[in-house]
């Protein structure tokens, strides 16, 4: 099929490049004619594993890039639209892209296509969507017999950074929310290459399944961290008992880990959106506000940690390890790590960040974060060494115990956070670092 993709950020890109892997072609349109450009030189903008692969492959070929809203609309029978949806200062979601996008479309209608959303949006965006198109469209957005131009549909993505290509390729789930038979059948054949169960729902189920979901993983995240305090002061290992809980199928061992709390590009602002919408529906949520309040708390829990262990955290060098929100991603965005540099320079810490890809961002995004070119040159006469992301470079330290004790020769105090709880605390303590994780 012939496929727009509108937006080339994350998803959009990813999903872009996916969809091209199962057959079809794609015109995939940004209005940044820079990033335009530099796609179709075949340059990733972002840092996701199997991205500079699957544009290696199909860049110029099966994707083309464009900067055209006009040339999008008249390309694909289904028109994806893919921008971002920023959180606005009071907490509300951003939506001024999506309806600038639905105008452009509108402008260049002339036959029949599938506006269908994928970025999470709030519920009864598909709504908006429609009124705007026939509002800007010619004739209302009906052909010469009265015949609507387009249906609007819901087509949520689930895909982790760090794993974007494979959860867009083998995907847990594909969601359909339609209003018509003749999307239904459009957006059916758009995933007949794919393998996975396709369920198909009415447009706002299917943008509430999204936010839903994202919400009970990121409660997952605030229950476990909420335990993991109490196992602090009652001497149990949240880790141990992560474990057995994750053993009850209806509980389920996923998004159990206990640690410095959610970050990214979703979680945070899902959450948001969705206690937004909640109370602007008539029944406000405390229970998602309170599973945001955790997961900040996380992050100055460790800080209070780090004062506790250097009592004054003013003129002391503290080396950070892991700025992105998660691993294999460049995506600094809502990072724990960067708002825990935030409050130690507040404090007058000096914070040596190092990450293998998101340095550079995480520079940009952290006014007074410096920047050491390695792990080794972060820690260097460090007097306390915090653990962000458990990027396997600082993991498989634990199998090395010559690299622990040349680290350890380094530092100036061998005091280590772990704030993913990704180090094995007992190779750490042998070779004579004191170790502090979350909630163990
Ligand atoms: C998430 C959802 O997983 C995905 O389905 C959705 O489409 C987009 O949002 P993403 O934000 O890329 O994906 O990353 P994810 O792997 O879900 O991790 C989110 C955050 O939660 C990370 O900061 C991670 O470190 C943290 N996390 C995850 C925990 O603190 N504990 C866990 O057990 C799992």
């Amino acid at each position: 099929m012939r496929l727009t993709i509108i937006g080339a950020g994350h998803v959009g890109l990813v999903t872009a490049l996916c969809f091209a892997e199962r057959g079809n072609e794609v015109l995939c349109v940004d209005h940044d004619a820079a990033k335009v450009a530099r796609l179709s030189k075949g340059e990733a903008t972002f840092h996701e594993p199997g991205v500079p692969q699957l544009l290696a492959k199909h860049g110029g070929r099966a994707v083309k890039f464009s900067s055209s809203t006009a040339e999008g609309t008249a390309f694909g029978e289904v028109i994806f639209i893919c921008v971002s949806t920023p959180s606005l200062p009071g907490g509300g979601v951003d939506m001024r892209y999506f309806e600038a996008v639905s105008r452009d479309i509108a402008a260049a209608l002339t036959s029949y296509r599938v506006i269908v959303e994928k970025s999470t949006v709030p519920i009864r965006t598909a709504e908006h969507v429609k009124r705007t198109v026939q509002r800007h469209a010619a004739n209302g957005g009906r052909d010469a017999a009265g015949n609507a131009l387009f249906d609007v549909a819901s087509n949520p993505e689930f895909l982790r950074e760090g794993a974007a290509v494979k959860d867009t390729l083998e995907p847990d789930r594909i969601v359909i929310g339609v209003e018509s038979e003749r999307a239904e059948k459009l957006m059916r054949g758009v995933y007949a290459g794919f393998s996975a169960p396709v369920m198909v729902t009415g447009i706002p189920s299917a943008e509430m399944i999204k936010l839903a979901s994202n919400a009970f993983l990121a409660t997952k995240i605030s229950f476990i961290n909420a335990i993991s305090r109490i196992c602090e002061l009652g001497g149990a290992d949240v880790a141990e008992v992560a474990r057995g809980m994750g053993l009850d199928p209806r509980i389920g061992r996923h998004f159990l880990g206990a640690g410095i709390g959610y970050g990214g590009s979703c979680f945070p602002k899902d959450v948001d959106g969705l206690i937004h919408v909640a109370a602007d529906l008539g029944y406000p949520v405390p229970l998602l506000a309170e599973v945001q309040r955790i997961n900040r708390d996380q992050c100055a829990h460790l800080v209070d940690a780090v004062r506790d262990e250097l009592w004054v955290l003013a003129g002391k060098r503290v080396a950070l390890w892991g700025l992105a929100f998660k691993p294999d991603t460049d995506d600094i965005r809502e990072s724990p790590a960067l708002r825990i540099a935030a409050a130690l320079i507040a404090e007058g810490a000096t914070v040596a960040g190092y990450d293998p890809v998101a340095g550079a961002n995480a520079v940009a995004a952290c006014p007074g974060l410096k920047l050491a070119s390695s792990a080794a040159d972060a820690a260097a006469k460090a007097d306390a060494l915090i653990v962000a992301t458990e990027w396997p470079e600082f993991t498989a330290l634990s199998q090395n115990p010559a690299s622990l004790a040349a680290l350890k020769r380094t530092m100036r105090v061998p005091a280590v956070f772990d704030g993913r709880n990704c180090l094995d605390a007992a190779a750490w303590r042998t070779a004579g670092f004191t170790l502090r994780g979350m909630g163990r």
